[in-house]
């Protein structure tokens, strides 16, 4: 992707009639999402019994990475903000049902329908604030906890993203295991800058597994296991994260103001200093993140 559509305008009006048809006449495009949209496939590790997925793809545009699941043999839902984009699948007789929404106001669908979800070039667009009501973590959050609802138990969810840098990559990864994902980043291609290709690998629910695939090489090869962040090539191979624990309230555990107030005394009384009690001592202290 030569430039960042998403600085230039809000999807819905960059995404006009003229732009939705350069886009989807462009061959190189074509190329290049149906390539991305194989690999989100492969990704999502579906099970291979030969019975079609209801899938959905968010982002869908005129559905140059829905064709893939067709092809694959899947059903799929496509969700887009842009009228114009729609428009082009509708005209290109896409086989996936098509809605017009906003991922960022979440996805009104019904829990548990959706066996895997992928989306390509599309998230990234969450982390701009387009109008003066939109807060970038809200719509995250929205979208992502609405996703997490809709899928099957086990369900993985794909997102090929470009993430403008690394709090993006962060904001985008928090909200989703906040939302109760877990997962992380697989980085194909991580030391080209023409060839690599971030993915956001997500699993819902208990049977959620564990680790997730790992990243290609320029050689072809598989990228092993890394958690870690190479600061100097701005490269992320691999980072797998689960849900943040709950940090447990410390009242939980008794220890409240009266426990606190007892401590103080029995201090006190062995002669030790203690600052005194204040209208603050054992006051609830907020989250810290
Ligand atoms: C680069 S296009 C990719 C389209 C398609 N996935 C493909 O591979 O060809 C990004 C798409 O994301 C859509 N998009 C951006 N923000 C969106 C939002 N908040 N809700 C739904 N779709 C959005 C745009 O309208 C656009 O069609």
């Amino acid at each position: 992707m030569a430039s960042r559509p998403e600085l230039v305008a809000p999807p819905e009006i960059f995404y006009d009639d003229a732009e939705a048809r350069k886009y989807t006449s462009s061959s190189r495009i074509v190329e290049i999402q149906a390539s991305l949209s194989e690999r989100a496939l492969e990704l999502l590790a579906l099970p291979d019994d030969g019975i079609p997925k209801l899938l959905l793809d968010i982002g869908c545009g005129s559905g140059l990475s829905g064709e893939t699941l067709s092809e694959n043999g899947h059903h799929w839902i496509g969700l887009d903000i842009s009228p114009s984009m729609l428009n082009v699948a509708v005209e290109r007789e896409v086989e996936g049902d098509l809605l017009l929404g906003d991922m960022g106001q979440g996805l009104g669908l019904r829990p548990g329908v959706i066996d895997g979800v992928i989306s390509i070039s599309a998230v990234q667009w969450l982390c701009n604030a387009d109008k003066s009501s939109h807060n970038p973590i809200l719509r995250l959050k929205a979208f992502f906890t609405s996703l997490y609802r809709c899928l099957a138990n086990g369900a993985r969810a794909v997102f090929q993203i470009y993430p403008e840098n690394i709090n993006q990559r962060e904001l985008i990864l928090k909200a989703a295991m906040r939302a109760g994902f877990a997962g992380g980043i697989v980085v194909d291609f991580p030391h080209s800058t023409k060839k690599r290709k971030e993915f956001l690998v997500l699993t819902c629910g208990q049977r959620a597994v564990n680790s997730i695939p790992e990243g290609k090489d320029d050689d072809g090869e598989s990228c092993s296991d890394d958690d870690s962040e190479d600061e100097e090539n701005q490269t992320v191979r691999v980072s797998d994260r689960h849900r943040p624990q709950k940090k447990q309230k410390w009242n939980k555990s008794g220890k409240g103001k009266e426990w606190i107030k007892r401590k103080k005394e029995q201090m006190r009384r062995r002669g030790n200093a203690v600052p005194p009690d204040t209208k603050y001592t054992g006051r609830k202290r907020k989250d810290r993140f």
